[in-house]
């Protein structure tokens, strides 16, 4: 199992306050797999995904990603899975405003183990002729193409996607999962995605629902809808 998430617990505290804002996580997705999360705002769903990417720590529980224990890695080391091993897309893209689009790209290979070719990963997003623009002279779309182009470049194990279609429009949305199937298809790479619309799940193989920091039910898709036919 490529993903193997085992009763993780993650509290918060504000002044006095103890949150608990997951109550005992259990998940599984297998590698080269799409898995989708699903639940309301404040269920826990950036908690976790963070967590799984080395920019928080579980409380307790075991998270394992390709028979590693993050939540036991030195901080060292979860900075090397970090970098190393995760891509992150985020809703708003978290471009570097004054860097070109192939500079944004740049930046990140210098902190990759095994890095892919820019021009291949620019070219597989169909931005390879806006490698020179800045930012604000892009698409949402477009930026959000650069955003994963960014990700991807260090070849990750994990593509971590947080919303990546939250801020675009339909038509926008559904070439950005399509993109995203490419990936996941030509590199292999494993897919989790978070999602507030319940017709994305239909793409994956695996959907996750989550309230309140639980799991209140786990779907797996017999039949994957190809991004292109997913509407809403
Ligand atoms: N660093 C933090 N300190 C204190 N509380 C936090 C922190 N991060 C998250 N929380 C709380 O944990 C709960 C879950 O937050 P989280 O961001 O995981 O929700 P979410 O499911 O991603 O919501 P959304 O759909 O709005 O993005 C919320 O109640 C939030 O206020
Ligand atoms: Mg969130």
């Amino acid at each position: 199992m490529f993903i193997d998430i085992s009763n993780l617990k993650k509290s918060y505290t504000t002044g006095v306050v103890i949150t608990e804002v997951l109550k005992g996580i259990e998940m599984k997705l297998e590698k080269g797999e799409i898995g989708v999360i699903l639940g309301p705002s404040g269920s826990g769903k950036s908690t976790l995904m963070n967590i799984l990417g080395g920019i928080d720590r579980g409380d307790s529980g075991s998270v394992i990603v390709d028979g590693v224990e993050v939540n036991k890695l030195s901080d060292n080391k979860l900075t090397d899975y970090r970098r190393g091993d995760i891509g992150f897309v985020f809703q708003f893209y978290n471009l570097v405003p004054n860097l070109t689009v192939g500079e944004n790209i740049e930046v990140v290979l210098n902190i990759s183990k095994s890095p892919l070719n820019i021009d291949e990963v620019l070219a597989a997003v169909e931005m390879q002729d806006k490698k020179h623009r800045f930012p604000r002279e892009l698409s949402g779309g477009e930026q959000q193409r650069v955003s994963i182009a960014r990700a991807i470049v260090k070849n990750p194990k994990l593509l971590l996607c947080d919303e990546p279609t939250g801020a675009l429009d339909f038509l926008t949305s559904r070439s950005i999962l399509q993109l995203l199937e490419q990936v996941n298809k030509k590199y292999g790479t494993t897919i989790l995605m978070i999602t507030h619309n319940a017709a994305i799940s239909a793409m994956a193989n695996r959907v996750f629902k989550l309230r309140s920091g639980e799991i209140v039910e786990e779907v797996v898709n017999q039949v994957i809808v190809p991004a292109e036919r997913i509407e809403w």
